[in-house]
């Protein structure tokens, strides 16, 4: 059973297919990031524009090396949450695509394929589990239960942890998108006599909130001229604040449900600090595993969404369908239960 998968949700096109046997078989992706770096942040109109250019030529690609209407069985495309003109490229583009072919087309969650991508790579992650979802727009705690059944522990009330990372990053000079590059940096720094805020660390809830980290940082770095040490610095006590505050909550959750299973996803997880001290806190706290997807599948792609579509499709009958469905908002406790 081969599921095509069509992920747009953003900024970065990705068609990918699945095998249910043999795993990924082909994973293509066009990244929009340099186009909106001129601008400082994504621009949603030249997200759509640049998808529905993109995506022709990364389906011809698919082609080249599948028999798209001999061997897929599924196409399933990422229906929200996400921008609403980015999404209608995608489904549009999978309906029409499954309509022309008769394959059947299934609307996926973005998130639950965040959630769950780790299972491309590693069959040991059983449910339940408990997942910190951190990405470009989400910081939350997820209890899982079950596909389709998920419950919101926590969130963040303000900023996601990625955009704080993208707006310190800006803040100290780098390229737009750069948590990548504000986690490099601060490798070169040192401890300094500086220490960011935990936000939130002393309420009992499992919620974020990060906005208070960035005007913090915003004060300090404002109208001074600092060399490549003091930026280094800054950006090492600022991800360290946002990965203590992650993995506090995350314990949190843990001890609630006394699950020892952990799973981190999305573009934040592919973060080394948050790997290497949620693998020493499964280990000696909780003697469970953190599981993560490799770097190139924690930010947006469509091998999770192929993934995605591939456990739906085990579980559930599927038929074709024209009706284009897309979400912008659409939280993962609304899921519908297999
Ligand atoms: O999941 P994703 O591709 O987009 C959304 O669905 O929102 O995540 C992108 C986010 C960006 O904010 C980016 O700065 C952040 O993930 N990110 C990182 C790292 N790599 C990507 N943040 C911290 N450390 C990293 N190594
Ligand atoms: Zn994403």
């Amino acid at each position: 059973m081969k599921i095509l998968g069509i992920e747009t949700s953003c900024d970065d096109t990705g068609i990918a297919v699945y095998d249910n046997l043999q795993g990924l078989l082909v994973n293509e992706l066009y990244n929009q990031k340099k186009i909106h770096a001129n601008y400082g942040g994504i621009i949603p109109e030249l997200a759509s524009r640049t998808h529905s250019k993109k995506i022709i030529f990364l389906l011809d690609k698919i082609f080249k090396k599948i028999n798209l209407e001999k061997d897929i069985n599924l196409i399933a495309y990422t229906a929200g949450p996400g921008l609403v003109g980015s999404l209608l490229v995608g489904a549009t583009f999978a309906c029409s695509l499954g309509f022309s072919l008769n394959i059947p087309v299934l609307p996926v969650n973005h998130m639950e394929a965040h959630l769950l991508s780790p299972m491309l790579d590693s069959h040991l992650i059983t449910f339940p589990f408990i997942g910190l979802l951190v990405s470009g727009k989400h910081t939350q705690i997820i209890a899982a239960y079950k596909l389709g059944k998920y419950e919101i522990l926590g969130n963040s009330l303000d900023d996601a942890a990625g955009e704080a990372f993208d707006k310190i990053s800006k803040l100290l000079g780098l390229k737009y998108p750069n948590g990548h590059e504000l986690s490099n940096l601060a490798k070169k720094g040192v401890k300094i006599n500086l220490k960011f805020p935990r936000p939130m660390k002393n309420h009992s809830n499992l919620n974020f909130s990060f906005s208070g980290l960035k005007t913090f940082a915003a004060n300090i770095i404002k109208n001074k001229t600092l060399n490549f040490q003091q930026k280094a610095n800054i950006a090492k006590a600022f991800e360290d604040a946002v990965v203590d505050i992650l993995l506090m909550k995350t314990k949190r959750a843990l001890n609630q449900k006394k699950w020892s299973n952990l799973v981190i996803a999305g573009g934040v997880s592919a973060n080394k600090l948050l790997r290497k001290k949620s693998e020493i806190m499964m280990r000696e706290v909780f003697n469970g595993k953190v599981f993560f997807a490799r770097p190139e599948f924690c930010t947006d792609n469509g091998a999770m969404i192929a993934y995605l579509g591939s456990l739906y499709y085990k579980k559930k009958n599927i038929f074709p369908s024209l009706e284009i469905t897309v979400k912008p908002k659409w939280p993962l406790d609304s899921l519908s239960v297999l």
